[in-house]
């Protein structure tokens, strides 16, 4: 769509600099600054206008892209829309609420769209703070604290007239407004506010509106959030933009509420009682370019319904400002008007386990698998998130406390726990999950295993049923047999953390007389056919199987009923079971690799540090984007809060082609552990 640029000043560059990645076009350009204008008509190859009255009539672009200085804003869009062109403002929409409210009348009259800045409630960290709140994580809210420390614009800004004009309000605080409303709705009233002149009395230039302002905000949804925007105080101050939230049942932190760059550490959350985490991107994240939100304004006009949202937002956001300079003045409260600002809808979740009707569709429910019903499918029921964690307490021969590190993996956003009946600790991950601030059960993957113990009927549906009691779940999302082969059962392995070290030892590894492992005679296809029965009980949405061969993956494919949904092997650079891997991705079966960072030496390998070297990661992080470059899902474990968090951002980087061959090359066929 052809767009016409009023406006060529700073923010100008910014737009233009995603047009050409974007379905949009400049056909003008229009500032009162005629060499402006020209230049940067000059880089786009279209003309350029120091009257808009006289672009408007030459230039045939439907949407107009009102980048002129605040004040500005208001008189160019209601020109705009009254030459019937669509408009993108920057903001704020306009200064005055009712100036703001007939803009958005006006527009609809006409049937026009009209969108507002800012875009970034749509940039990465703020997105991934948004599925924070909608997964629910931080409870009801109760409080917040906004800051908008716009900072000195004598100091930072070429042309500060404009900001020293309309004052830190209408500049600064419109960020983490426009974030807020975004996520709860309308402002219902401004409690209190304040505002102060202060300024360095050196300065000769200074706002001629109030230069720091306070207020608390109560959104109609329940928050309450203290706001703060100032010119006085340094734009590098601690809190320059920062956004801290608390719930009931956690906190949150956004390190820079109008941010457009993906941050990895920009977002941390902190369960209640416990120490905040980052929660990082665990995929690679859009980057965010300013020219987006008007994209997205122009698709809606092509698509034949022309939004008004984002100005009916920036409406409401214009009304707060109002409302907060009032209730200043006034010494009380102050009401807002909607405006018509609604909350956005909660984002996708990250992981959609398949529903229980799809999978009733065979194998369930009188369907009688095997006798034509059709194979059950396996992976095309299941999404895996990139990395996942892993929940074993077994480390260089020893036990180790994993509940702690298992919470704050759950903090930082994994979505998958690999866990087992060996690992003795699922009565402690269903406490964790239990726990206030924990994420609902439809945003994880877990993944449980049967022990070689177990792998006689009774026995496999006692411990899957002990395992869901332990968790406090209903179903796995996937159910695995731990080793293909069996061993004799000795008792159940319930709290096996629980129990003396000697007693887990000869629960889990019998022996026989002479001091050998007790094998148990039941074959892969026997104990695959009885992990079916805990599928057709419905305690398991998919099934799986670990530590297998690719003759031994056929068995289960050729005898079972129901396809494995996932195998899980150990997997790293020296052992990449690329055959395994690939007949696994031909028939839609997923691969998890565990064990995927503790191959003795892998993380001294020079190769992986050189290439970590080159792009900022550290080994453990190149193999583990190494696994997902190959849609494999490692599952990495640590104790380390720091590993936690940079094993899971490691899902969200992308190697090149070469850099994946590097890795490869490590590749070590006499591998043994
Ligand atoms: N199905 C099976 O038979 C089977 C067998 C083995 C394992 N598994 C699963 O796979 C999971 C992982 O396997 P694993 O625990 O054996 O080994 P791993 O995850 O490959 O390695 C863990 C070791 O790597 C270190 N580490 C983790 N992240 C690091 C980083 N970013 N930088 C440097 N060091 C890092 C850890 O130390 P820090 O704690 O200090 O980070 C720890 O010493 C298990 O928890 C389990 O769920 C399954």
């Amino acid at each position: 769509m052809n767009c016409l640029f009023v406006g060529a000043g700073s923010i100008a560059p910014e737009y233009a600099a995603g047009l050409s990645e974007s379905s949009l076009s400049l056909a003008g350009v229009v500032d009162l600054d005629g060499d402006r204008a020209a230049a940067l008509a000059a880089d786009h190859g279209c003309p350029s206008f120091t009257d808009l009255e006289a672009a408007l009539a030459a230039v045939d672009a439907p949407l107009v892209v009102n980048l002129t200085s605040h004040a500005a804003h208001a008189p160019v869009t209601r020109a705009a829309l009254e030459a019937d062109r669509h408009v993108y403002s920057q903001k704020p929409l306009a200064l005055d609420a009712d100036e703001a409210r007939a803009l958005v009348a006006l527009a609809r009259d006409r049937g026009l769209a009209l969108g507002c800045a800012p875009g970034t409630p749509q940039a990465p960290s703020q997105r991934r703070a948004g599925r924070l709140l909608a997964d629910g994580r931080l409870g009801p809210v109760g409080v917040g604290y906004a800051h908008a420390h716009v900072g000195r614009v004598t100091d930072w800004h070429d042309r500060p007239d404009s900001f020293l004009e309309i004052g830190p309000l209408y500049d600064g605080a419109v960020y983490p407004l426009a974030l807020l409303v975004a996520w709860f709705g309308p402002v219902e009233r401004v409690r209190v506010a304040d505002v102060l002149d202060v300024w360095p009395e050196r300065e000769n230039r200074r706002p001629s509106t109030p230069s720091h302002v306070e207020a608390t905000v109560a959104f109609a949804a329940g928050p309450t959030v203290r706001l703060t925007a100032s010119f006085y105080a340094p734009h590098r101050s601690r809190e320059f933009y920062g956004l801290e939230l608390h719930g009931d049942d956690g906190s949150l932190y956004l390190a820079d509420a109008g941010a457009t760059a993906t941050d990895r550490d920009s977002v941390r959350f902190g369960r209640v009682g416990r120490e905040y985490v980052s929660a990082p991107p665990a995929s690679p994240e859009e980057p965010y370019a300013y020219v987006d939100a008007v994209e997205r304004l122009a698709a809606s006009v092509e698509s034949g319904s022309p939004s008004r949202a984002g100005g009916r937002r920036g409406a409401h956001v214009v009304a707060v400002c109002n409302a907060i300079e009032a209730a200043a003045e006034g010494g009380g409260p102050a009401p807002v008007d909607d405006c018509g600002a609604t909350a956005d809808s909660p984002p996708a979740p990250v992981v959609r386990p398949a529903a229980s009707d799809e999978r009733n569709t065979t194998g369930r429910d009188g369907a009688t698998p095997g006798e034509g019903a059709g194979r059950t499918p396996g992976a095309a029921a299941i999404r895996l998130p990139s990395v996942g964690f892993g929940c074993s307490r077994y480390r260089d021969g020893e036990y180790v406390e994993r509940d702690d590190s298992i919470a704050t993996a759950l903090d930082a956003g994994y979505r998958l726990l690999d866990s087992a009946e060996l690992y003795g600790n699922e009565h402690r991950i269903g406490e964790l999950l239990a726990a206030p601030g924990a994420p609902d059960r439809e945003r994880l993957f877990l993944l449980g295993k049967a022990w070689r113990t177990n792998h006689r009927r009774e026995h496999l549906l006692a411990a899957c049923a002990g395992s869901r009691e332990e968790l406090g779940i209903d179903a796995f999302d996937c159910y695995a047999l731990h080793w293909p082969s069996a061993l004799e059962h000795r008792g159940e392995l319930r709290r096996l953390a629980e129990k003396p070290v000697e007693r887990q030892e000869a629960l889990t590894f019998p022996e026989d007389a002479d001091g050998d492992l007790a094998t148990a005679d039941v074959s892969l296809a026997t104990a695959w056919a009885n992990l079916e029965a805990v599928y057709e009980k419905g305690w398991a949405r998919t099934l799986g199987v670990c530590n297998v061969s690719r003759a031994q993956l056929e068995t289960v494919l050729e005898t079972g009923d129901v396809d494995p949904a996932l195998v899980q092997v150990e997997r790293h650079p020296y052992r990449p079971r690329n055959d395994l891997v690939a007949s696994c991705h031909e028939r839609g079966i997923r691969v998890v690799a565990h064990s995927p960072l503790s191959a003795p030496g892998l993380l001294d390998e020079p190769a992986l540090n050189a290439i970590g070297a080159d792009r900022g990661l550290s080994p453990a992080e190149v193999v583990i984007a190494w696994n997902a470059a190959r849609g494999v899902v490692p599952i990495p474990s640590s104790t380390t809060e720091s590993h936690v968090v940079s094993n899971l951002a490691a899902g969200a980087v992308r190697l090149t082609a070469e850099e994946i061959a590097r890795v490869d090359a490590l590749r070590d066929p006499d591998f043994e552990r």
